[in-house]
């Protein structure tokens, strides 16, 4: 190779889904230009000394909350992407829960520039799928989603759940474009009924949060969706699987070939319901926190593939909103971009996974379910130069008070972790270096919709969606008359 290369990182382990292996990683023009020995490297302007850390493939978190535009006290692109960035996350996908909520053109068009102004890191926004904006598909897609959101519950910023009609319409339409459909997979009724009632018996206690949304909420909801999903072909993606019982219904959807990926997140692997009452409102989230026992069987579905990937639902929220009595009036959610590294690494260092297992579920995964394989998701030549360098052996305690994030509140406070994130990469660029953020590289992130590459659209059942049926009526008239 003859063309000088801007970065050489030497003597590092690189790791990839299905392996890891002693390597140097020479970049050019934001993109890794040669994987290899050290002599098989080119002319280098800089270099990184890796000695003794592992390269990973940058983390594509297709799960953030960043609240921009909406509610700058809890976060903004700017602190949302400068986590990421702390927490070796190269890419993350924002949900459309903002204000006002990603539902048309217009309003994406805002997050677009919003984001391109502040982002640290590489970024997709979602569109809102909801009964109301259907008819925006089209539009949204032009004004470049990385897919759409639809919720089936209802959670912060309250945005109505579609009927399972309006469901089916929206996945119809969703369907011939091929786009992925994540779902916050609980089914609104059910809880609604419990809270009520839990309210009128006076129950304002953190637990009965989890008794208002038992798996049965999440069941219910994922096999309903995969049900719409194999009639019409969408392509879905369950959101933060919390329990062992919806794994089932997830693997038998699977097993019939239906297009759905999974996703879950640190608080379902590592807390449970014996952590509310040190917590209080701050482990609330949707979906809940829930009993130990759900821990193993969801370990063992990441292994087996039932889940595919890991990523946050990083829900940022003020002490004050965590904090308050009534646990009905405590806002859901709280950050977890930048401590899911650590939190996922330490399992490495514990013996549960190995590290390219994390890789698979934090990048390969993402980047191949997502379209965005292999330009993210790899360290080889002619992928995007999106890299966490982390230090396996760096044990550090997580402190609320020194996290990038504007929401200084969280159950990850004072968890003691094994493995993180030394300097993260984007696109070439260090956006964290040496534990410090670069703040130079505000406004260096992308949108990934334009890289985005997803497999043939397969729409099922054309011949009765409602656009099929309402709009034929001569056909109809013809086939009854013959
Ligand atoms: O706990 C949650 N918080 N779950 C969600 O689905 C939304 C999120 C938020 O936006 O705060
Ligand atoms: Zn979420």
């Amino acid at each position: 190779m003859s063309a000088t290369a801007d970065l050489v990182i030497r003597g590092g382990i690189v790791v990839s889904a299905d392996g890891a292996y002693r390597a140097d990683v020479a970049i050019k023009d934001g993109v890794i230009a040669a994987v290899g020995a050290p002599e098989a490297m080119p002319a280098v302007r800089e270099t990184l000394d890796a000695t003794g850390m592992h390269v990973l493939p940058g983390a594509i978190d297709v799960h953030v909350h960043f609240r921009d535009p909406g509610y700058p006290h809890k976060e903004d692109w700017a602190s949302g992407t400068a986590a990421a960035a702390f927490g070796g996350v190269t890419t993350v996908f924002d949900m459309p829960n903002t204000i006002p909520a990603a539902g048309n053109a217009e309003i994406l068009a805002v997050k677009h520039r919003i984001a391109a102004e502040k982002a640290h890191v590489d970024f997709g926004l979602y569109g809102l799928l909801g009964e109301d904006t259907i008819a925006n598909v089209p539009a949204l897609i032009d004004a470049g989603v990385i897919g759409f959101k639809l919720y089936m519950g209802n959670t912060f910023g309250k945005i109505p759940s579609p009927s399972t009609g309006g469901m089916l319409e929206a996945f119809e339409v969703v369907a011939p474009t091929g786009k992925r459909i994540g779902l916050h997979a609980e089914t609104n009724s059910i809880m609604e009924r419990r809270q009520t009632r839990l309210t009128a018996a006076g129950r304002t206690d953190p637990l009965a949060h989890l008794a208002s949304r038992p798996a049965v909420v999440a069941v219910e909801a994922v096999s309903r969706a995969c049900i719409l999903s194999e009639w019409t072909g969408a392509r879905i993606h369950i959101l933060h699987i919390s329990s062992a019982d919806e794994l089932r219904p997830l693997r038998e959807a699977k097993a019939r070939g239906v297009d759905v990926t999974g996703e879950t997140c640190p608080q379902y692997l590592m807390l449970s319901s014996d952590d509310y009452a040190r917590f209080g409102g701050i482990i609330r989230v949707n979906p809940p926190v829930r009993e130990k026992s759900n821990q193993e069987p969801l370990w063992a579905a990441l292994i087996d593939g039932t889940v595919d990937m890991i990523a946050t639902d990083h829900a940022p929220h003020t002490p004050e909103e965590k904090t308050r009595n009534d646990i009905w009036s405590v806002d859901c959610g709280f950050p977890g971009v930048e401590t899911q590294m650590p939190a996922m690494l330490t399992a490495v260092n514990e013996g549960r996974m190995a590290v390219c297992d994390y890789v698979r579920w934090s990048s390969f995964n993402p980047a191949k379910h997502w379209g965005l394989y292999p330009r993210k998701g790899a360290i080889q030549p002619g992928s995007d130069a999106d890299i966490a360098v982390v230090d396996l052996a760096r044990s550090w305690t997580i402190d609320d008070a020194r996290i990038q994030s504007r929401s200084k509140i969280s159950p990850w406070h004072g968890r003691a972790v094994k493995g993180l994130p030394i300097h993260t990469l984007v696109r070439g660029r260090f956006a964290m270096r040496d534990r410090t953020l670069i703040a130079e590289t505000r406004g260096w992130g992308r949108s990934v919709h334009t890289i985005q590459e997803m497999p043939k659209a397969e729409p099922r059942n054309t011949d009765k969606t409602m656009s099929a049926i309402v709009r034929k009526p001569d056909a109809n008239r013809k086939e009854h008359a013959a």
